[in-house]
């Protein structure tokens, strides 16, 4: 009696990418590709999907994916539109998806003395920063038990952090105390999820030369719209002296490729 040779193909490993429509986030969605991955890059704008087709054509690498991080009720959809995918793959006897990372790159900075930073500042670099996170997490670890569950490597939850996280700086204490809450949050995260097969990864980059800085000061430049010329001028000198160290900093920055 003879068999057929029948060869069983592992599922293509899949991850999702927030923050994907620029800098650290865009360069993974073409390091995934490269690697022959199937990505579910999260943007907020309809123009940002296009950008992304550019590093690959193929729908078979790509399923962009329109959400907000800091909006839960679209990231529910997010989470919805990735497990029917996940689910077709497997139905249409296509390549077998398994979500195997996601990595959370969406962020924020801000750039301004304490006495000059509003509440509402705080709120919306925490909502970035740190409650997304925490938010896109708790969506996701359906899907990364059930792929703890089939054969293959650890899924892992991946969380772009900062070196701001370990090493505070003035003028940054909005961006610092998100960066160090992200730490705590992910360590927290590495221990409960452990017994769950879930591994959670945190990174700390230094300076990097993405669209990060340049929007900075953008949001800086608003900030300070608002502020007394009176009590901005008590911050001039220092905050001059910070953005020159840092525009010096960046001339030693790591760059990405996208
Ligand atoms: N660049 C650095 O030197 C550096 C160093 C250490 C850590 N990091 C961290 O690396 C991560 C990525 O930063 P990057 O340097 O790649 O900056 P980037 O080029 O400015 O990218 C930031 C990404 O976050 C998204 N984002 C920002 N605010 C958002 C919001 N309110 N809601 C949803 N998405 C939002 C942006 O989407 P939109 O285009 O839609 O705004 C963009 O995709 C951040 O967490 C940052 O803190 C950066």
């Amino acid at each position: 009696m003879t068999f057929a040779k029948r060869t069983i193909c592992p599922p293509q490993p899949a991850v999702l990418v927030t923050g994907a429509s620029s800098g650290i986030g865009k360069d993974c969605v073409r390091a995934f590709v490269a690697k022959g991955w199937h990505v579910f890059p999260v943007v907020r704008r309809p123009a940002d999907v296009d950008s992304l087709h550019a590093l690959c054509p193929s729908a078979a690498c790509l399923t962009p994916l329109l959400g907000s991080v800091t909006d839960e009720a679209s990231m529910e959809e997010v989470v919805k539109k990735l497990t029917q995918c996940l689910a077709q793959g497997a139905a249409q006897g296509g390549a077998a998806l398994r979500l195997q990372a996601v990595v959370a790159s969406a962020g924020m900075g801000a750039f301004a003395p304490l006495e000059l930073s509003s509440l509402e500042l705080w709120r919306e670099v925490f909502e970035v920063n740190v409650f997304a996170v925490a938010s896109m997490s708790r969506l996701l670890l359906p899907l990364l038990r059930d792929a703890a569950t089939s054969p293959g490597p650890a899924p892992r939850i991946i969380v772009v952090g900062s070196a701001a996280g370990r090493l505070p700086g003035p003028m940054q204490s909005t961006y610092c105390a998100s960066k160090h809450a992200v730490e705590g949050l992910v360590d927290c995260m590495r221990m409960e999820l452990r017994p769950h097969g879930v591994k959670v990864v945190l990174l700390q980059p230094g300076l990097v030369a993405t669209a990060l800085p340049a929007r900075v000061e953008a949001a800086t430049e608003q900030q300070l719209r608002v502020v007394a010329p009176k009590l901005r001028a008590v911050y001039q000198n220092q905050m001059e002296e910070m953005q020159a160290a840092l525009r010096t900093m960046m001339t030693k920055s790591i760059h990405v490729e996208v």
